[in-house]
């Protein structure tokens, strides 16, 4: 199972540019997460933080019992193997075959064999869809095969966080469609912890588990995607619908006289249930649309039910529309535990919507966890 990300208050600037402050989020272990935002809000900054490639100046970021950010430089080398990055533009080397930039990381990070780095790559590239590619150069596929190569680079190292940023930009529609289905069906094989920075609105309302949007140098909204979906809050619904009206400006922030005039001729309109369909995958229909599955032939993802026990335990926090949406994810025996109060309440957790397991890490393979009720036995 992957590892779960605790962030606490993390500030970040370049001089005197602050880029954001107080982010605090978790990634739930194996859940994927998706971070959305304006451009230019510092998710690139974000991601970078994680892996320890950036310092922040303030707050903490804890992966397995380690902060990253204050963490010696010896302890960030250890930590930083257990991520995977997909970056932006796929980041090949250009001059290297698919498979020796693949093999890369195992030439560098470890000792094996090259006959193991061999059994590594390929069953990376057979992974990704890749197979067959191996001598070609970047520079002689397409991109949506570069975001391959980069994602089976990411994976050579096992790791038990992969970090997307903007997987899906520069990619046709359909190109997406694949690339999102390959993300759920990698989670269900490795069970890691993932987070995808993408604007792919289609993206977002499918692929993850929770939602988290950047918006004026602060952490807006994180939480399960039901809370997202259903959000009434002006920035989120902007940015889920993909519209002009809304406190995002084209440049810069918008007055509040002119953001209630727009909202008022929207809702003279219908809204954003009859705004038609919008860019990048925003459209009019459901708020909560299903979740993507896996392929058939593949496992469930582990992540599911730990998930739903997470937010059957929390149901009662969020407000009517969000509990309506959670209420439908829910098996009936979680439901019934949810609304019997047979949870207890995950103390002191500050609006994180996180909390560990009691069972966790005591080498269960199992994806169910034994819950703690309030009533005692029975
Ligand atoms: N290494 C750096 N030094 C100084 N400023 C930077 C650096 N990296 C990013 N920035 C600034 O941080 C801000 C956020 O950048 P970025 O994280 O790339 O945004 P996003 O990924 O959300 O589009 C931008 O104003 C950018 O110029
Ligand atoms: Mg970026």
């Amino acid at each position: 199972m992957g590892v779960a990300v605790e962030v606490t208050g993390l500030t970040k600037s370049f001089g005197s540019q602050n880029i954001w402050s107080d982010v605090t989020l978790t990634l739930p272990p194996g859940e994927i997460s998706v971070l959305l935002g304006p451009s230019g809000t510092g998710k690139s900054v974000f991601l970078k933080s994680l892996v320890g490639l950036l310092k922040p100046e303030k707050g903490s970021i804890i992966i397995s019992d380690t902060d990253i950010v204050t963490c010696s430089e010896h302890k960030l080398y250890d930590v930083r193997r257990l991520f995977g990055v997909l970056f932006q533009d796929g980041a090949l080397f250009g001059s290297m075959s698919l498979y020796d930039n693949i093999a890369f990381p195992l030439r560098e990070h470890t000792k094996k064999s090259e006959s193991d780095i061999r059994n590594i790559v390929l069953e990376k590239m057979e992974m990704v869809g890749l197979q067959g590619a191996e001598g070609k150069l970047p520079g002689e596929i397409s991109g949506g095969m570069r975001k391959r190569a980069g994602l089976a680079r990411a994976l050579v190292l096992d790791p038990e966080v992969i970090l997307f940023d903007e997987p899906d930009s520069g990619l046709d529609p359909v190109r997406v469609a694949y690339l999102n289905q390959l993300i759920v069906d990698l989670n269900a094989q490795i069970d890691a912890t993932f987070l995808i920075v993408t604007h792919d609105i289609g993206t977002a309302r499918t692929v993850p588990d929770n939602l988290g949007l950047l918006f004026r140098r602060h952490l807006a909204m994180f939480g399960p995607r039901e809370q997202l979906l259903t959000s009434q809050e002006p920035v989120v619904r902007q940015f889920l619908n993909g519209r002009r009206e809304g406190p995002i400006g084209m440049s810069e922030e918008k007055d509040v006289a002119q953001v209630e005039a727009e909202m008022a001729a929207l809702e003279a309109r219908g809204g954003d249930a009859h705004n038609g369909v919008g860019p990048k995958g925003a459209s009019g229909g459901d708020a909560v649309p299903p979740q993507l599955d896996p392929s058939p032939g593949l496992p469930e993802r582990k992540a599911v039910r730990r998930r739903q026990e997470r937010v059957a335990r929390m149901l009662h926090e969020f407000d009517e529309e969000t509990q309506a949406a959670i209420r439908k994810s829910l098996p009936e025996d979680l439901l019934a535990q949810a609304e019997s109060g047979a949870f207890t309440p995950t103390p002191g957790q500050g609006g994180r919507h996180w909390a560990p397991e009691a069972n966790a890490g005591q080498g269960s393979s199992t994806a169910t966890a034994v819950l703690p009720r309030s009533g005692g036995e029975g």
